[in-house]
């Protein structure tokens, strides 16, 4: 439709993953702000307190937190459950991720994936095997009956979400905690959780909360128009006669359509498709 009307369209999802494009990155903006308040959700849910605290009445031992995909968003819900004292352990396809994990103070366990097997050249995680997930599905199984918290994140872009935590993980799993599923997006990677709901099941509340960046508004907004102003600046020169520099790696990956044609070969074959 914005193509009959012939309607320069940019979409900034496309962003490229590269050092000069950060700053225009609206994902990771919006990924960051809901890693930390999948922790703030999780503890306001979770009917216990994150750090240890040595009490004269008794010992109350440390929350023990799950993050299951470290990018972005699971990085920033590591540092928060961190400052909030918890002991966390994490997750990821990606061997890459093992030391910025271990830099936050959280343990990382390896999914023994191999780096050009684990994601592309853009930093993306690759969608892996049914076998693949079944293995990971047994090793986080290990884990997620002591947790307290779990905070899911992993996505593969364009697929759904991969299916971590089952209804059979769900039922050993500890009344009481807590689960984030940040995927719920891309429909999820906790098999019972509700998009846009917070449920209860198997004793345990499952948030499943859509947009979670926008509970956030004044530093959603301040990040997202920053980002923009950003890109704006970038493809400024472009604007008023509308020669964009189409070798340009940004404005490449970014420009959907121009003068009424669709340029990316992916949209196209999206809309011939139906
Ligand atoms: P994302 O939101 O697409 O995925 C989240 C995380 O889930 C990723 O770390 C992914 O590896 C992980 N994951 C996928 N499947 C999984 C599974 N089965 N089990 C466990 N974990 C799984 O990714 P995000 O957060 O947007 O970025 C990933 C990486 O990309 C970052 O850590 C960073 O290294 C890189 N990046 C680079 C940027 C740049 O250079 N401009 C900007 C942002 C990120």
């Amino acid at each position: 439709e914005l193509n009959n009307r012939k309607i320069t369209l940019f979409s900034l999802d496309l962003l490229p993953r590269i050092a000069r494009a950060q700053s225009m990155d609206i994902l990771s903006s919006m990924s960051n702000l809901a890693g930390y308040k999948s922790v703030i959700l999780a503890a306001d849910y979770l009917g216990k307190v994150f750090p240890m605290l040595t009490t004269a009445a008794g010992t109350i031992h440390p929350a023990k937190v799950i993050i299951i995909g470290a990018g972005v968003a699971g990085l920033q819900a590591i540092a928060t459950a961190r400052r909030l004292g918890g002991v966390v352990i994490a997750f990821d396809t990606r061997p890459a991720a093992a030391e910025q994990v271990k830099s936050l103070g959280a343990e990382f366990v390896s999914l023994e994936t191999k780096h050009d097997d684990a994601e592309d050249v853009s930093g993306y995680a690759k969608e892996q095997s049914a076998d693949f997930y079944r293995n990971e599905q047994a090793i986080l199984s290990r884990y997620t009956k002591d947790a307290d918290v779990i905070i899911t994140t992993a996505l593969i872009p364009g697929k759904r979400a991969p299916i971590l935590i089952t209804e059979a993980m769900l039922k050993e799993m500890k009344p009481g905690s807590v689960i984030v599923d940040l995927a719920v997006e891309q429909a999820g990677n906790c098999e019972a959780s509700v998009p846009g709901k917070i449920i209860q099941s198997h004793g345990m509340t499952i948030i499943g909360l859509l947009n979670i960046p926008s509970t956030m508004p004044i530093h959603a907004s301040m990040l997202f128009s920053k980002n923009m102003y950003h890109f704006l600046h970038h493809i400024l020169p472009g604007i008023k006669d509308g020669n964009y520099d189409l070798s340009d790696e940004i404005i490449k990956s970014c420009l959907v359509a121009m003068d009424g044609e669709i340029l990316l070969p992916s949209i196209k074959q999206l809309i011939e498709k139906g």
